[in-house]
Formats: structure tokens, sequence, C-alpha cells
């Protein structure tokens, strides 16, 4: 007999703090200041203030520091550095999941009774390596043997892969999934502290002033997608997917600070509780899987969310998915219930994930357009979707339906791990 226990929070988990970094390219910063940066504006949010000796644990999510800087053992690293030592900082590593899941394991913390207040961030610096070794970094994402290997495909072309399984299966086609990128951007040009704060039409608009300016010939696109089937402007990574599929090489950090719903009124009127929390994981999809125009784990996931949290997927007002290709925007939600198998590559193309439609999707830009930090991802998503339910995501806000619920949902690798959080206004 396979017995589900029903799971729930021991005790009541609010977030009452968030804030990320500037994302981008900052070679030049090191995981501490970009900590510290995101950590600094985090406080500044909390509305009647905190006393930082509150904080009593931290957990970091972070990829890959040994190899992007040479730096391992982040935890104690970033509790000193923000003068938090001597308490407890556990770094998690969740490849580009790390910071979902050092907030999961926050929430968990608080709601064991342990800790009533717990700062949970991620970061990762990027920009600084080579490319090519950039590359073979977040390689290590996937399952090594099975899926780099004996597939002989590169960390895109496992994307790519699902993607054209997924267009061979659904009929649908590159322009269906440039639209998620269009709308991504335009999030993003929203969104001051995103990668790229840039509609495409602004991006078409510099690259023709560019050519005008070198005395070449100026591109005459139609609109968007004219300007991604310019082989020239977009040129395929991994076929099917283009550069504008893909979510950039990004610096940056994030993070929230969680605190037990009992003390959350000391710090703010204005309570959003994190009303479930869910992890799932899964073997690699050139082997165990059944298909791979989807991610096992992100389905179990948000399936456990949303009986945990007891709402149905058409409850959830606006969501943040891990659009690291354009691709896993379309998987992210058709796996989280929003739109049947199949479907959600048209949706996308129909507007109805658009900022102003009944879901919308990546407000903030998602990670196309807001950037990929791996390991800031995570608690970027949350404190972007607390921001929202709080009313305070400035010019993106979403302002034509009320918000209760937000949802994140964090994926590692091909889908290795998935973290799902439901967020409610309370
Ligand atoms: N989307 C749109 N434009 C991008 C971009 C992206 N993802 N990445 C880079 N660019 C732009 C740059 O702004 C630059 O524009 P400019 O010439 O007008 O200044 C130009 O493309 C070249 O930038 P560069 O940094 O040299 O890009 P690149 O070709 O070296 O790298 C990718 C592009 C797509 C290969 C790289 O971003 C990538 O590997 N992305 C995937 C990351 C990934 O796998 N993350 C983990 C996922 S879970």
């Amino acid at each position: 007999m396979t017995r589900r226990k029903k799971r729930g929070l021991g005790r009541g988990v609010a977030i009452v703090g968030g804030a990320m970094s500037h994302f981008g390219a900052y070679p030049d910063k090191t995981s501490r200041d970009l900590m510290t940066e995101a950590y600094l504006d985090a406080l500044a949010t909390i509305d009647k203030g905190m006393d930082p000796a509150d904080i009593e644990a931290i957990y970091v999510g972070n990829f890959l520091g040994e190899l992007f800087e040479g730096q391992g053992h982040l935890g104690h690293i970033i509790a000193d550095w923000l003068g938090l030592a001597p308490r407890p900082a556990t770094r998690v590593e969740g490849a580009c999941a790390s910071s979902g899941l050092a907030f999961r394991e926050a929430v968990l913390a608080v709601a064991s009774g342990m800790y009533d207040v717990v700062l949970a961030g991620g970061v990762e610096r990027m920009t600084n390596a080579p490319l090519e070794n950039v590359h073979d970094y977040l390689a290590a994402a996937a399952d090594v043997p099975f899926e780099l290997h004996q597939a002989a495909l590169t960390f895109p072309g496992l994307y790519a892969a699902m993607t054209t399984a997924y267009m061979a299966e659904y009929g649908a086609s590159g322009e269906h999934l440039m639209s998620v990128a269009v709308k991504n951007h335009e999030n993003g040009s929203l969104n001051p502290r995103a990668q790229f704060n840039v509609s495409l039409r602004d991006i078409m608009a510099q690259r023709a002033a560019g050519a005008e300016k070198k005395g070449r010939p100026v591109p005459q696109w139609r609109n968007e997608i004219d300007f991604l089937n310019d082989a020239a402007a977009n040129p395929v990574v991994a076929d099917p997917l283009r550069l504008f599929d893909c979510s950039p090489i990004t610096d940056g950090a994030s993070c929230v600070i969680v605190a037990a719903e009992e003390v959350a009124r000391e710090y703010t009127d204005d309570v959003v509780a994190v009303t479930a929390s869910a992890q799932a994981s899964a073997g690699p999809f050139t082997t165990w899987r059944d298909g791979i125009t989807g991610i096992p784990s992100a389905r179990v996931a948000g399936r456990d969310a949303y009986e945990m949290a007891g709402v149905a997927p058409e409850d959830i007002d606006f969501a943040e998915v891990h659009d690291c290709f354009t691709i896993a925007e379309v998987m992210a939600i058709e796996d989280l219930g929003f739109f049947e198998p199949g479907k959600g590559a048209y949706a996308s193309a129909e507007g109805r994930t658009a900022r102003d439609s009944d879901r919308p999707i990546n407000v903030s830009g998602g990670l196309k357009a807001k950037g990929h930090p791996v390991g800031a991802t995570g608690t970027a998503q949350i404190q972007e979707v607390w921001n929202q339910l709080r009313g305070r995501a400035g010019e993106r806000q979403i302002t034509h339906k009320d918000l209760r619920l937000g949802l994140t949902h964090n994926v590692g690798g091909t889908g290795g791990t998935c973290a799902v959080h439901v967020l409610e206004r309370i």
C-alpha cells in the first residue's frame, strides 16, 4: 500500500522582506558584493524595520561558486559578509533551483519552531568566466553520463531536444516560442533591475540605429517576429533554439526574509503567507522519463503544492516560472495545469499569458529578460511574487485583477529538481 500523508507546515510562515540586486554583467562584483546589495535592499523593504540581530539562520542558494569564482563554502562567507556570523549559515545546491530550495529550507526551519526569523537567498557570479567554460560548468546541472555523454548534447541542446519533441507532438512552431520571448522582454522593459530592461522593439530600434551609424544597410523588420526570424539578428544556438529563446549569462543575487506568522506583524501589517512549499525529483530525461514534452518533477511538485494549499491551478492569479529557455515556460504552464498539454505554445502566442491577461506569467521579465544568475533565480522569483501580492511592483504591477495567490516554479537542470511555492496575501 502506498500511503500519502497530507502535508502541511508545523506553523504558519510569512515573508516580511525581499529584494534582488541589479541583474546583469558585473564581472568586477563578487558574490559577496552582489549578496550585500540584495540583503541591504531586502532589509529596507521591511515596513516596520528589522534589527538584523533578529535573523537567526541563513540559507544561501549557490550552484557553482567553486568554478565561477574559485570560492566554495559560501554559507559562512555570506553570513560573515552580511554581519550575521556566528549564526548558522548553510549553502544549498540544486543547480538552477538552488535558491528555490534555500527558500524551502528556510520555510521548513521556521515551520519547525526552531527559528522565528530566517534569511533565504541566492547568488551566482557568472560573467567573469570565459563563455566556453560557462557552458561546461552549466552542463554539470544535467545528468552527465546519461544526458550529456550518452545523448551527446550540450545543455541548451537538451532543451532543444525537448523543443523538437514538443513541436513534433503538438505541431507548434518556432514562432509560437518566439511569442514567449517577445512577452518576457516587454515585461523586462518595466523592470529596472532586469538584465534586459528593454523591449524587443527597443532592441530592434537600437540595432537599426547602429547599422545606420556604421553606414551599413538598415534592416527593415516588420515586427518582433520578423526580427526573431532574421538569422543574423537571432542566430541558432542549438537547433531549433535561437539566441532569443535562451536566458542569458548573468551576475546577481536575491534574498527574502521569512518569519513565523505569529511574529510577522512586528515587521509588517501587509502579510504574505507561504501557503505551500513542494519539491520533487526526477531521473535523466534520456532514460527514465515518460516523454520529454514536459517535466515530471514539475507536475508532481505542482500537484503537491496545490494539495497543500487546498487550491486548484485555476485559483492561481499569476506565476513566475522557470523560463531558462522559451520551451521551458511553455512546458511549465502545462505541467502546472494552467493549460492542457500541447496548448501552452498556442496560448502564449494568443497573448493568454501576457501581463494584462487572465493568467499573467513572468511579469518580472522571467529568466529570459530579467536574467538568470542560476543560484539567485529562485528567491528572485519569490520576491517578485511577494511584491506583486502587496501591490509594490512599480510600473509592472498587475492592476487589472485582484491578486490573492501567486506561484513560483524553479527548476534545476532538465527537471531533476523542481520547487513550487504558493504565496497568499492574508
Ligand atoms: N538573449 C538575447 N540576447 C542575448 C542573450 C540572450 N540570452 N545572450 C546574449 N545576448 C546578446 C548580448 O546582449 C549581445 O548583444 P550586443 O551584441 O547587442 O551587445 C550579444 O547577444 C552577444 O552577447 P554574448 O554574451 O557574446 O552572447 P553569447 O553568444 O556568448 O551567448 C548564449 C549567448 C545564448 C549562448 C548564452 O547566453 C547562453 O548560453 N545562455 C543559456 C544559459 C543557460 O544555459 N543557463 C542555464 C539554464 S537552466
